[in-house]
């Protein structure tokens, strides 16, 4: 490798920042490990625009790394509702406790033991540490591995241990002298991959010679651009049916909150039979009683079966996971009976408090749209 690269890399990069880098968002120029770590964390998996909405209102519920750690887990998962990948917001809970009960309170600045912590990997432990403590850490996100991999052609699949290993080596090398420089480096870095060095539209393919790497990169300069990093052939993701139940009593739904390790652990859905292989596109007619006894405990479902009316088709939503696709089939029920019964995981909600749970984003929706979320009848 180039020794003139590797000593102008960063500055480079950072003189690109100051022109073309996102600036002025309201996570950034901030030393707080807590609020740091909050935005990297949301940012994982979640579109910028959407994280400007969303996180200063994390941070007004819970501003604190104590508040956090000290707040039921049923609100931090109410909060984190629509943003997806739910295991985030269950790791963002365990590790404030973490914070608090062994660091006092205090996130640590070696990368190495911010990497100890609940749900942060270690690029997220080098940009906590870049960002808050101006560490000399190094990160690597898939759009950092994107810039390496191409100015530096670096061959093999991703996946491959020699190739991360490569590349984790390159991100050290790279790294500013000066510590404070550390911040405005790791931002450039993201934006740059996320922008500029884009994945199937990077600048360079644009007709426009403005990339600052141009004359450096091993992948423009063979004109292999696209094939840097090397692609991972996917396998389609398996398809699933599944029935799920509505069932209305007077104004309230029966909710049940669904294991925490389970796809969508921890929240609170519809009452649900166990996911099929899907066979076929129209979902098989089934009875009350056959599904109340798939969905619910014995006891519930027998009460249920008893004062349950007719059973109506209601709407089918396809909802795509990150490894699978899930068809569901919505059955709504009214009970002609009020019913009471409650426990740790099944209540009847009442329609007007559907906003303090923390939902499926799809179910969310359904309900939304059958004016059940927001208000429902204004009686209620
Ligand atoms: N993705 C992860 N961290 C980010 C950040 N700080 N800015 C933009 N995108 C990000």
């Amino acid at each position: 490798m180039s020794k003139t690269l590797i000593k102008h890399f960063s500055k480079t990069l950072i003189t690109w920042h100051q022109q073309s880098g996102r600036s002025g968002l309201p996570w950034q120029d901030n030393r707080d490990p807590y609020a740091v770590w909050v935005s990297e964390i949301m940012l994982q998996q979640t579109q910028v625009a959407t994280v400007l909405e969303r996180y200063p209102r994390f941070m007004k519920r819970f501003p604190t790394v104590k508040k956090l750690a000290a707040a039921d887990i049923d609100e931090v998962l109410a909060e984190w509702a629509g943003l997806g990948y739910y295991s985030r917001a269950r790791n963002l809970h365990a590790c404030a406790q973490q914070v608090v009960n062994e660091f006092s309170g205090k996130f640590p600045s070696d990368p190495l033991l911010l990497e100890q912590l609940k749900g942060i990997g270690r690029s997220t432990a080098g940009a906590i540490a870049a960002f808050a403590f101006h560490g000399r850490a190094p990160i690597l996100d898939a759009n950092v591995k994107r810039i390496f991999a191409r100015i530096f052609a670096v061959e093999g699949a991703l996946q491959d241990k020699a190739v991360n290993d490569r590349l984790w080596q390159l991100a050290k090398d790279l790294l500013p002298t000066e510590p404070k420089h550390m911040p405005v480096y790791t931002q450039a870095l993201m934006d740059f991959g996320a922008t500029w060095c884009a994945s199937r539209k990077p600048v360079c393919l644009t007709g426009e010679k403005k990339c600052p790497y141009l004359k450096d990169c091993q992948a423009n300069l063979s004109d292999l651009v696209l094939s840097f990093p090397q692609k991972v052939v996917k396998a389609k993701s398996p398809e699933f049916n599944c029935d799920m139940i509505l069932i209305r009593s007077g104004n309230s739904i029966l909710l049940q909150k669904r294991p925490s390790k389970a796809i969508w652990g921890g929240l609170w859905s519809l009452p649900e039979a166990p996911w099929e292989p899907r066979l076929s596109a129209k979902q098989a007619d089934v009875t009350v009683k056959d599904l109340l006894a798939l969905a619910l405990p014995n006891e519930k479902s027998a009460a249920l079966s008893k004062a349950s009316q007719k059973m109506i088709r209601g709407e089918q939503i396809k909802h795509v996971f990150t490894h699978r696709r899930l068809w569901m089939q919505i059955w709504e029920l009214n009970l002609s009976k009020p019913n009471e019964f409650s426990s740790t995981d099944l209540k009847w909600v009442p329609l007007r408090q559907l906003g303090k749970y923390g939902l499926p984003q799809p179910i969310r929706v359904l309900l939304q749209k059958l004016s059940l979320a927001r208000g429902g009848d204004p009686k209620n």
